[in-house]
C-alpha cells in the first residue's frame, strides 16, 4: 500500500472530483461527436462502469414501487439493478432486426400503468445484437417525450460497432431533454479500470449528488488528477 501511495502522491492530499477527471471528461465529449452526439464535459459525470450509471439514472427518475419498461430479452445485469432498486418490470418484445417493438410500446404507454422509465439497448443490443434504425431511434425518442416517460438510453457497446458511417445515439434525436445516456469504456478501454459514464440532461445535478453520496468521484489513472 505504502509502495502504492509512493507512485501515485497525489493521491496522499487531493480528494478525486465527484463528476470525474475533467480531461478525460473532455476527450469523451469530442468522441461523442463521432456518434453525432452534441456534449460538452460539464454534462458528463464519471461513474464505475455502466451499471453504477444505470443505477443512478434509475435512482434519479424512479422511486421504490415505481414502474420501468424494458427490452425482452434483455441484459440480466439490467434486471439484477431494478430488482435492487424495488422496481416493477414490464417487458416489451425486442427483435434481432430492429429492437424494441414501437407498437408495443406505446400500447404500454397508452395503458393505465404509469410508466416512469424505459431502458433501451440501441446499439448492439445485448443479448440480441440489434441495432435500431435511425427512423426508429427518432420515433421511440419522440413517443417516450410524447408520454413524458424518461428514456435511459444503455449505450454499452455502440463503441464496438465499426461501420463507415458511425452510429447514431439516441442521445441524438432527444430534443426535449427527456434522456439520460449511459455508457461504458470497459468493453473498449478495459474491463479493469471499470470506467462508465452517465449524461443526464435536466436530471444532471441530482445525478451528480447521487454520485457523491453513494460513492464520491472514481480515480482510476496514476496521471489523473
Ligand atoms: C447491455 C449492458 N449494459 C451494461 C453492462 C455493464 O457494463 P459495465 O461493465 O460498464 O458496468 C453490460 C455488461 O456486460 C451490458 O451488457
Amino acid at each position: 500500500m505504502v509502495k502504492a501511495l509512493r507512485q501515485n502522491q497525489q493521491l496522499l492530499g487531493t480528494t478525486a472530483p465527484t463528476s470525474g477527471n475533467l480531461a478525460l471528461r473532455n476527450i469523451l465529449a469530442r468522441r461523442a461527436l463521432t456518434s453525432k452526439t452534441h456534449l460538452s464535459a460539464e454534462q458528463i459525470v464519471i461513474t464505475n462502469g455502466a451499471t453504477e450509471a444505470l443505477n443512478l439514472a434509475l435512482r434519479a427518475v424512479t422511486q421504490p414501487g415505481d414502474t420501468v419498461a424494458v427490452e425482452s430479452p434483455t441484459f440480466h445485469g439490467l434486471l439484477q439493478i431494478l430488482e435492487s432498486l424495488n422496481l416493477r418490470v414490464r417487458e416489451v418484445p425486442a427483435t434481432a432486426h430492429c429492437g424494441i417493438n414501437l407498437f408495443a410500446l406505446e400500447q404500454l404507454l397508452r395503458g393505465a400503468e404509469r410508466i416512469c422509465a424505459v431502458i433501451v439497448i440501441p446499439n448492439l443490443q445485448n443479448p440480441l445484437g440489434s441495432i435500431m434504425p435511425d427512423s426508429h431511434k427518432a420515433r421511440l425518442v419522440q413517443l417516450c417525450a410524447e408520454h413524458a416517460t424518461v428514456l435511459i438510453e444503455d449505450d454499452t457497446y455502440g463503441d464496438l460497432v465499426d461501420t463507415e458511417q458511425p452510429l447514431s445515439t439516441l442521445k441524438h434525436w432527444d430534443r426535449s431533454d427527456n434522456l439520460i445516456y449511459c455508457a461504458s469504456l470497459n468493453k473498449t478501454l478495459a474491463p479493469g479500470m471499470r470506467l462508465g459514464w452517465i449524461s443526464a440532461g435536466r436530471w444532471h445535478d441530482r445525478v451528480e449528488m447521487l454520485k457523491h453520496s453513494q460513492s464520491r468521484g472514481v480515480r482510476r489513472c496514476r496521471n489523473w488528477r
